[in-house]
């Protein structure tokens, strides 16, 4: 679903103390950037933030960092972050404008994120070719353990049956071990769970909502892809 382009989001964001547009600038110092020390959670395709605002303002004691592609959703996401904070500063919660696919980029080891959540990602399931491009593919799960602290954690939610299969081979492949998982979110009891812009479209259609959480293991598995895992040949068959 593309967002039609909007012109405030831009003057917004120019005068929002917590966006960055350019964080490959806090790579490596993103602990520093917080006034508080806390842990520090990632979200990564975060779209307008309604989860992400309702789950900063809710616990001023965890630093978040909510990452987009989009400047423009960015903006959105700023309006719900001010609407959740109700006046509030906010100082547990930085926006980032930034590409996924060069996460390397943005994070370093000495950010020791402690969680990262992906909610609702696109499932590049018109090719297999594309399936590189998905953010829980194996060969981002493996950037991802550079920056991650062992036992850190993914929470991944998502609509898609196909999407939740695979990334649970990708898991697998990349030393994260599964702690917790449910085909049926809001049948399952899991407290508390801060609702998406998109799980809420979801669930309004009757689709029932996956989420699986998995931690990073110290070591890879044998055997495991190299940082640039994920040949074609790798994907034929991953969704049989
Ligand atoms: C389907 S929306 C889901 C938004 C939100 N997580 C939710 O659950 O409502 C996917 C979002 O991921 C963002 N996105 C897609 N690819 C990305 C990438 N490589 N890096 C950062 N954001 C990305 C898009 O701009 C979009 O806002």
């Amino acid at each position: 679903m593309r967002m039609r382009r909007k012109k405030w989001t831009r003057a917004e964001l120019a005068v929002c103390p917590y966006y960055i547009d350019r964080p490959e600038g806090n790579r490596g110092r993103w602990r520093d950037a917080f006034e508080r020390e806390g842990p520090l959670y990632l979200e990564l395709g975060c779209g307008k933030g309604v989860s992400t605002a309702a789950m900063a303002a809710d616990n001023p004691g965890v630093n978040y960092l909510a990452m987009d592609l989009n400047a423009d959703v960015l903006g959105v996401a700023r309006r719900n972050v001010e609407a959740a904070f109700r006046g509030k500063q906010v100082n547990n919660l930085k926006l980032l404008r930034g590409n996924a696919e060069q996460i390397e980029y943005f994070f370093a080891p000495e950010d020791r994120v402690e969680r990262i959540y992906i909610n609702f990602c696109n499932p590049w399931a018109k090719r297999a070719k594309q399936h590189k491009r998905r953010l829980t593919h194996t060969r981002k799960l493996l950037k991802y353990r550079d920056f991650l602290v062992d036992d850190g954690e993914i929470w991944f939610k998502t609509d898609d049956d196909a999407l939740f299969n695979a990334t649970r081979r990708y898991l697998e492949e990349s030393g994260f071990a599964l702690r917790w998982l449910t085909w049926d979110l809001h049948g399952s009891g899991f407290t508390p769970n801060y609702v998406s812009e998109h799980e809420r479209l979801y669930m309004e259609a009757g689709v029932p909502i996956k989420l699986l959480i998995a931690a990073k293991e110290p070591g890879l598995p044998e055997g495991a892809p190299g940082e640039c895992a994920g040949s074609d040949g790798n994907e034929r068959n991953e969704e049989t």
